[in-house]
C-alpha cells in the first residue's frame, strides 16, 4: 500500500478519498493529495532511496500511487552538473544545472506524467488527454503508447515545427485549436467535464503535479542530502515551481534533509509574465495577459497556481524575474557555449533570470544556486538558427583547408 490518505483542500480543508477530482465541491479550492507523513518518516531512508531504481520511482514512498503498476518509460535521475564556465561568466562559485532536457520525451512532463498516466489507468480511465503548451502533450502521447491507452492531445496550432512532429510520432489524435493555451484550456476543461477523460492537468491535476516533486528530490539526494540555498525555476502554469518547493519541505519533514526550502527563483519570459507582474506591484492578484514569447512553452497568460506561486516567493524569501526574447536566445547560447546543453527557450529563460538575479546581487557569489533546465533545445531550434550554421564551405582540399583555418587563425597554437 502506498502513504496517501486522500485528498484535501488546499483552502478550506474538506477532505475526499482518491478519485479523480480537482476542485473542492465546497468552495472551489485546488484539492492536493495527503500524505501519512509519521509512516512516511518511520520508514522512509535514504539508503533505501538510494536501493532504488534509477527513475522518479525510487521516491515512490512520496508520491500519489498504491499498488497498481507504474507507466514506466525509466523518467528521471537526470544529471545535476556543476556548472562551473557559465558560474564563472556569472559569478557564481556553486552553481550546477538541473538538466532535464534528457528525459525520455525531452523534457521534465515526463515527470507528472508517469504519475498521472499511472493513476488514470488505475482509475479504469481508457482515454488519457491534456491540454498543452508542447511538452506536455508529447509526455502524454509516448506514456499513452506505452500503456496502450487511447490518446487526445489538445494544442495552440500554431506550435513550433519540432514539437509537433515529437508530439505525433506516438500515434495520438493531435488537435490543434486556433488561439492560445488559454483557450485551449478552457475547451478541455468543458471537455474533461462531459466525458469520462482522463486530462492529466485538469481532472487529475492534483496527482499529476506530484510528479514535479522529484525534481527536489533528486537535487537534495545528488547534493549529498541537502538543498541548496537558491533555485530558479522556468514557469508558466506554476505547478513545477509549487511542487518544487513543495518537495524540498517534505524531504526536511519526513527527515531526510536537515533544513527545507531554499529561496525560490521564478523565470518567466517577459511577453508572458503575469507572475513576474503581480510580485513586482507586491500583490497577490494575478492580472491574466495575452501571450506573446518564443517561449511557447511557457505561455500560459493565466496560470493556475499563479496565486500559489507568489506565496512560495514571499514565504521563502525568493524572488522573480522576466527576459525578453533577445534576452532568451542569448541564455540559450550561453549555456550552450558554457556548459554544453542545448535547451530549448523555456531554458533560455531560466539561464537569462539567472545572470539578471547575478548581476543584481539576488544570489550570493558562495551560495549553492540549482537553475532548472526543463526542455530540450531541438524542440526549437528555430530560435537560435540564425546563429548557428555551417563556419565555413571548401572544397576537399589541403591547400584551402589551411588557408580557411589559417584565416579563421585556427593552425597557431591554443592559447593557455
Ligand atoms: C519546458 C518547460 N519548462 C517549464 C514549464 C512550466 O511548467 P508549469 O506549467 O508547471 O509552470 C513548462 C510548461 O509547459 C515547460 O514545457
Ligand atoms: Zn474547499
Amino acid at each position: 500500500m502506498g502513504y496517501t490518505q486522500g485528498l484535501v483542500c488546499r483552502e478550506c480543508g474538506a477532505k475526499y478519498d482518491l478519485a479523480p477530482l480537482h476542485v473542492c465541491e465546497a468552495c472551489f479550492g485546488p484539492l492536493e493529495v495527503s500524505y501519512d507523513y509519521d509512516a512516511i518518516r518511520a520508514s522512509i531512508s535514504r539508503e533505501e532511496i538510494e536501493r532504488g531504481p534509477q527513475t522518479v520511482w525510487r521516491y515512490r514512498k512520496l508520491l500519489p500511487v498504491e499498488d497498481e503498476p507504474i507507466v514506466d518509460l525509466q523518467t528521471g535521475c537526470t544529471p545535476l552538473i556543476r556548472a562551473d564556465n557559465l558560474g564563472r561568466e556569472l559569478g557564481l562559485r556553486n552553481l550546477y544545472i538541473k538538466n532535464d532536457t534528457v528525459n525520455p520525451t525531452f523534457s521534465f512532463k515526463d515527470r507528472p506524467v508517469t504519475v498521472a498516466a499511472t493513476r488514470a489507468r488505475a482509475f479504469g480511465f481508457s482515454t488519457i488527454a491534456c491540454a498543452s503548451t508542447g511538452n506536455l502533450a508529447a509526455a502524454v502521447a509516448a506514456h499513452a503508447a506505452k500503456a496502450n491507452m487511447r490518446c487526445v492531445v489538445f494544442i495552440p496550432d500554431n506550435l513550433e515545427p519540432s514539437k509537433i512532429v515529437n508530439i505525433a510520432v506516438y500515434g495520438p489524435t493531435v488537435v490543434g485549436i486556433r488561439g492560445g493555451y488559454d483557450d485551449v484550456n478552457r475547451l478541455c476543461a468543458e471537455i474533461a467535464d462531459r466525458y469520462g477523460w482522463a486530462f492529466v492537468n485538469i481532472n487529475l491535476r492534483p496527482y499529476y503535479a506530484e510528479g514535479s516533486k522529484t525534481l527536489a528530490f533528486e537535487v537534495a539526494e545528488q547534493l549529498g542530502w541537502r538543498a541548496p540555498d537558491a533555485v530558479v525555476v522556468p514557469t508558466a502554469s506554476g505547478a513545477l515551481f509549487t511542487r518544487i518547493a513543495r518537495g524540498f519541505q517534505e524531504l526536511a519533514d519526513v527527515g531526510l534533509i536537515s533544513r527545507a526550502t531554499p529561496r525560490m527563483g521564478l523565470a518567466q519570459a517577459a511577453g508572458c509574465s503575469p507572475i513576474v507582474s503581480a510580485y513586482e506591484a507586491d500583490s497577490l492578484t494575478i492580472r491574466p495577459v495575452k501571450p506573446s514569447t518564443i517561449a511557447k512553452s511557457l505561455a500560459i497568460g493565466n496560470p493556475a497556481d499563479g496565486y500559489y506561486c507568489l506565496k512560495t516567493i514571499k514565504e521563502t524569501n525568493g524572488f522573480a524575474g522576466s527576459v525578453s526574447d533577445e534576452e532568451i536566445v542569448d541564455g540559450m547560447r550561453l549555456l550552450a557555449r558554457t556548459e554544453g546543453i542545448f535547451a530549448e527557450t523555456a531554458g533560455g529563460v531560466s539561464i537569462g533570470v539567472l545572470k539578471k538575479a547575478a548581476l543584481a546581487g539576488q544570489l550570493d557569489p558562495d551560495e549553492t544556486v540549482v537553475v532548472y533546465v526543463t526542455g530540450n533545445g531541438l524542440k526549437t531550434p528555430e530560435a537560435v538558427a540564425e546563429h548557428a550554421r555551417i563556419t565555413l564551405t571548401i572544397n576537399a582540399n589541403m591547400q584551402e583547408f589551411e588557408s580557411s583555418m589559417s584565416e579563421h587563425s585556427l593552425l597557431e597554437p591554443v592559447p593557455a
